[in-house]
């Protein structure tokens, strides 16, 4: 039996602009999903949103697990009993889906080589490919990355040189090759005196269908080239602000980044009112993710208040503190 480990994120600045290799900021998440494998006499799978408990695993209802499994490992063993728990809303731009992926290939790592250490960068690529086999090809690796390594990460088209550098990753997408950076960013100390408090519309919303709403789009107005550009300087201008620990600026950038991402046409009219009613309680606040449904993230020294204000607008509210750990095995208890 193997059990691991993968938290959500949260991107601050730079959703979709990333998928063109403009730079995006994101961090994991309290929250996350954990996921049990050991052998059995069948492929079974279990949520706990199953109320009937453990099914018959149905590859075209868990992609991302399917992927893994056949074209990432090989798998030829045994059939597996799967075990799926999570504390993040699902289809929320959370990143469940690259904590899902990050947490079984863990698991499945673990169960095949026990004890060998987990190679975080590698699983990072094989999350990112997880989400791209279910995003048409049009996928970054900033979920993926943002919960195998946890903390803070900055993805960009190219290397930043005041960054630590982690690794580098492509993917052929319908656009043609693109290439990423990814990097750690050490936050400044005053950022642990404030709070992510995310807002889920109770709409679900996909992050393939969104990414593909924007793409279409770009092919017909040209000029929305020019608001990732913008997208791109708010990124930076928000990532200077958490080095320096200047929370009113981070609070500025995401207002302005969330009125770009209005214009790609991501956001929705729940997601503006949350926004909107989370503002004189926070720094700032912004959709977060996809879009189109979905989550919004307000920055704030007042997160009771600021849940409060999104359960009034009809939302559900989840408390996070900044850059929790990133994914991990579960030790085995021992017996008494
Ligand atoms: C989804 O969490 C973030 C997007 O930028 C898509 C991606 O980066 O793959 C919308």
């Amino acid at each position: 039996m193997s059990t691991a480990f993968a938290p959500g994120k949260c991107i601050l600045f730079g959703e979709h602009a990333v998928v063109y290799g403009h730079p995006a900021v994101a961090v994991s998440i309290d929250s996350g999903v954990e996921i049990t494998i050991e052998e059995s006499e069948d492929w079974e799978i279990n949520n706990q949103y199953n109320t009937d408990g453990y099914e018959k695993f149905n590859p075209d209802k868990h992609p991302h697990i399917q992927h893994i499994i056949r074209d990432l490992f090989n798998y030829e063993g045994k059939p597996l009993r799967i075990n799926v728990q999570s504390n993040l809303f699902s289809g929320a731009g959370l990143g469940s889906s690259a904590a899902l992926s990050n947490a079984m290939g863990a698991a499945l790592h673990q169960f095949t080589k026990p004890g060998k250490e987990i190679d975080l960068i590698k699983l990072s690529k094989i999350g990112h490919s997880a989400e791209a086999a279910t995003q048409e090809g049009r996928a970054s690796p900033t979920d993926s990355a943002a919960s195998s390594l946890g903390g803070c990460v900055v993805v960009s088209g190219e290397r930043i040189d005041t960054l630590e550098h982690v690794f580098d990753t492509s993917l052929v997408t319908p656009e043609g090759k693109r290439s990423w950076s990814i990097h750690h960013a050490e936050l400044h100390e005053n950022i642990n005196q404030s709070w992510l408090v995310l807002g889920f519309t109770g709409q679900s919303s996909p992050t393939g269908k969104m990414v593909s709403g924007v793409a279409e789009r770009l092919k017909q107005n040209h000029e929305l080239y020019e608001e990732m550009k913008s997208i791109e300087n708010i990124t930076i201008a928000g990532l200077t602000a958490l080095k320096a620990g200047n929370l009113e600026a981070v609070g500025m950038a995401m207002n302005s980044c969330h009125e770009k991402l209005k214009i790609l046409g991501v956001s929705n009219e729940l997601l503006d009112l949350m926004v909107s009613a989370t503002r004189s309680h926070s720094f700032g606040s912004k959709l977060t993710g996809a879009g189109g449904g979905g989550c919004m993230v307000a920055l704030t020294d007042n997160p009771t208040r600021v849940a409060q204000e999104i359960e009034l607008c009809g939302g559900k509210p989840l408390i996070s503190k900044f850059g929790s750990s990133g994914v991990y095995i579960k030790k085995k208890k021992n017996k008494l």
